[in-house]
C-alpha cells in the first residue's frame, strides 16, 4: 500500500541545503512513499485577524497538509532554533481554533546545518511545537546531518556511502512509523 507523504522544507533559500537533502530523502524512499513537497514559500506572515478569511495560499497549504497521510520536516537551525518561515507556517496550519491540519499526522524531522550538531536544537524545539499540535513524531532513528558539499550534489545523489545507507535507513523506518500510526487511527480500530 502507497502513502501520500508531504515534506515541507524549512529554508526559503534557492541554494538550500536542507533542499538538496530533500532530494536525497525522495531518492532512497520506499516506494511505499508518494513524496510531494508543500511549500511554504507564498504564505504571508500569521495574523490572527485572517484566520477566518485567510488567502488562497494559506488554504492550499492547510489543504496540502490535511490530504498527507505523513509529513517530512526538513529544515535548517536558525539561532538554535525553528526558521520564521516554518515556525510561521505551523502557526497557520495550527489555526483557527478546533481546525489543527497537523492533528494525528505521523511526522519525520530532519535537517542540514553547516554547523556539527546539525540542527539538534531545532528539532528538539520543533518535537514540543508538533507534541502540542498532537502530531506523532519518528523517535528513532534521529537524524542530525552535518551538511558536506563534496557528500551532496545539488540533484541529491550522495557519493558517501555511510551517509547513503543512513538515509535509506532513516526512510524505511520512516516508512514503518507511517504503517504504525495509519493502522492505529484507522476507521474501527479500537
Ligand atoms: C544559521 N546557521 C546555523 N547553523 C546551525 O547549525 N545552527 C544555528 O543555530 C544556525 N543559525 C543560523 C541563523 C541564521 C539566520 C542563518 C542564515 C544561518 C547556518 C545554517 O546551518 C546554514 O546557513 C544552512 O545553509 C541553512 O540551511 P539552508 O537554508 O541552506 O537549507
Amino acid at each position: 500500500m502507497t502513502h501520500r507523504i508531504g515534506y515541507i522544507v524549512g529554508s526559503l533559500s534557492q541554494d538550500s541545503i536542507n533542499r538538496v537533502l530533500a532530494k536525497a530523502l525522495v531518492r532512497v524512499a520506499p516506494p511505499s512513499l508518494e513524496l510531494s513537497e508543500i511549500s511554504i514559500r507564498d504564505l504571508p506572515l500569521y495574523n490572527r485577524d485572517d484566520e477566518m478569511d485567510p488567502v488562497t495560499a494559506v488554504t492550499d497549504f492547510k489543504k496540502a497538509i490535511e490530504k498527507s497521510e505523513g509529513l517530512l520536516i526538513v529544515s535548517p537551525e536558525y539561532n538554535r532554533s525553528i526558521p520564521g518561515p516554518l515556525k510561521n507556517a505551523i502557526d497557520w496550519g495550527s489555526r483557527p481554533w478546533g481546525h489543527n491540519s497537523f492533528a494525528r499526522k505521523p511526522t519525520g524531522i530532519i535537517g542540514a546545518s553547516t554547523g556539527a550538531i546539525g540542527t539538534a536544537v531545532m528539532q528538539s524545539s520543533m518535537r514540543s511545537v508538533l507534541s502540542f499540535l498532537n502530531a506523532p513524531q519518528l523517535n528513532a532513528p534521529e537524524a542530525y546531518i552535518t551538511f558536506k558539499p563534496e557528500v551532496f550534489a545539488d540533484d541529491g545523489q550522495v557519493s558517501d556511502a555511510g551517509t547513503e545507507q543512513f538515509l535509506t535507513h532513516y526512510m524505511s523506518e520512516y516508512a514503518a512509523f507511517v504503517e504504525r500510526v495509519l493502522s492505529l487511527t484507522a476507521p474501527g480500530h479500537v
